[in-house]
């Protein structure tokens, strides 16, 4: 089988690296990809390539397939699926896993999702969606300002304001809806009361009719240790979250994925692909924060370093409607993902500075350093902005999980790198970093 993996961050060298374990890939590209995705080797001893198109330049990707025959092409991030490169592959004929563009509206639109955990009596935060200011400040007031503000579109997940006083919750509607902090995306904003709770990430992998629940995953949002600073696209993951046995997770995940699914066939949404809930655990039960239409980033890289089943057949199943008859199989081994991104991240920093220290950690049991912000000059890899590197270690159990990926940051060297140093913390109920981390 021909595999075109379309992205460029840690999520799509997972990918990669998990579909080039498969015996149906003779042939693997990632569309732009990373440094790290054009060095992963098929079973055969080939390497996966990089095509240097863009992931939202949806026709020259439709192209590329067509005259290469591709045989199934796997979409990473939510903006293409936003897009409806889905829909453009599927009238050309050509296989394509990840929701059409009528059901990523789950991820598009935060509004849409509202309306529809509304209309199908899912635990969500108390909520409205609102388009006009005066509106959205009463309710923000009724709320006493404890509020989360969000932008409705698209907004590289830092679309997202936490308000703890009426003044900060009408300063962050001001920003939003009326002076276009995150542009057209802010059009309309969804306000939601602040709840409070230990957060989790949900995935269910799904065929437009059953969904399978994963494992949980717990994400670490806010840059700095101790869930302090800005909100980023994530700081690090591991897999199980062992505060949640696997009763209490099957009992979470149907009172979710039930009313969604008889949502969707109510709506005639057709969704196939990942459904990724964020979920907050609170005193009164688990209330979906939002959902995400694709595979979470870090939660891929400790999720596929898990699976056991082979990634081309469950997601042909998810393609297919056979889900139903494809057990998922896990290690019950953790799995912990430490990212270390580049100065100034979450806003804008230097690129094009040289990494140091990746050759060592090449070819390591249980450890896989997944590329995200990278490039290849020469034969050196240099970063390129944002999120850099999702250092993986998987292990017997968390404690020993995290210290490997840990001793494994340790040799990895660029300048201003930074990474949290608790992640996995909250797991383990040890507050603060991991022993031993400078
Ligand atoms: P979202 O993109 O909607 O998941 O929001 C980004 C982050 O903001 C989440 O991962 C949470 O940490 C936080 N957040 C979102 N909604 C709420 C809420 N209603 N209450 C508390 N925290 C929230
Ligand atoms: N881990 C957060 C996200 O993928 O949205």
């Amino acid at each position: 089988m021909k595999v075109l993996v379309v992205g460029s961050g840690g999520r799509e060298h997972a990918l990669v690296w998990k579909l080039a374990a498969s015996p149906h890939v003779v042939e693997l590209a990632c569309a732009p990809g990373n440094a790290g995705t054009c060095a992963v080797h098929l079973r055969s001893g080939n390497p996966a390539t990089n095509l240097p198109i863009p992931a939202d330049s949806l026709e020259a990707l439709r192209d590329h397939a067509m005259r290469h025959r591709i045989d199934l092409t796997v979409v990473g991030p939510d903006n293409p699926l936003a897009l409806g490169i889905v829909d453009l592959f599927q009238a050309s004929g050509l296989r394509i896993w990840g929701p059409n563009r009528n059901a990523a509206r789950f991820e598009a639109s935060k509004a849409f999702s509202q309306h529809f955990m509304m209309r199908h009596g899912i635990p969500s935060a108390r909520s409205g969606v609102f388009g006009d200011a005066s509106q959205a400040r009463s309710f923000a007031s009724d709320l006493g300002g404890r509020c989360a503000v969000k932008a409705d579109g698209l907004a590289l997940g830092k679309g997202v304001l936490l308000t703890h006083s009426v003044p900060e919750a009408h300063q962050a509607i001001e920003e939003i809806l009326v002076g276009g902090a995150f542009g057209e995306a802010g059009s309309r904003i969804v306000i939601q009361e602040l709840l409070e709770g230990m957060e989790i990430s949900l995935h269910a992998l799904c065929d437009g009719r059953t969904a399978l629940l994963f494992p949980t995953a717990q994400d670490h949002k806010r840059i700095f240790d101790n869930d302090l600073g800005l909100n980023t696209g994530g700081m690090g993951a591991y897999s199980p979250a062992p505060f949640i046995g696997g009763s209490e997770l099957e009992r979470i995940g149907r009172s979710i994925l039930d009313p969604w699914l008889a949502g969707c066939e109510a709506e005639g949404i057709d969704f196939r692909g990942i459904l990724y809930p964020g979920v907050m655990l609170t005193e009164s039960g688990p209330k979906v924060l939002e959902f995400n239409a694709r595979f979470g980033d870090p939660e891929t890289q400790v999720y596929l370093t898990r699976l056991e089943n082979d990634l081309v057949e469950l997601l042909s199943a998810s393609i297919d409607g056979t889900l139903e008859r494809t057990p998922l199989r896990w290690s019950p081994w953790t799995s912990v993902c430490v990212v270390i991104a580049g100065a100034g991240y979450p806003g804008s920093g230097p690129k094009g500075l040289p990494i140091h220290g990746l050759d060592d950690l090449a070819d390591r049991e249980n450890l896989q350093v997944f590329h995200a912000g990278t490039t290849r000059k020469m034969n050196e890899v240099m970063t390129a902005g944002g999120r850099v590197l999702g250092v993986t270690a998987w292990a017997k159990d968390l404690l020993e999980a995290r210290r490997e990926a840990y001793a494994a940051c340790e040799r990895i060297c660029f300048e201003g790198m930074q990474f949290r140093r608790d992640i996995g913390s909250k797991g383990l109920g040890i507050p603060g970093p991991a022993e031993g981390i400078r």
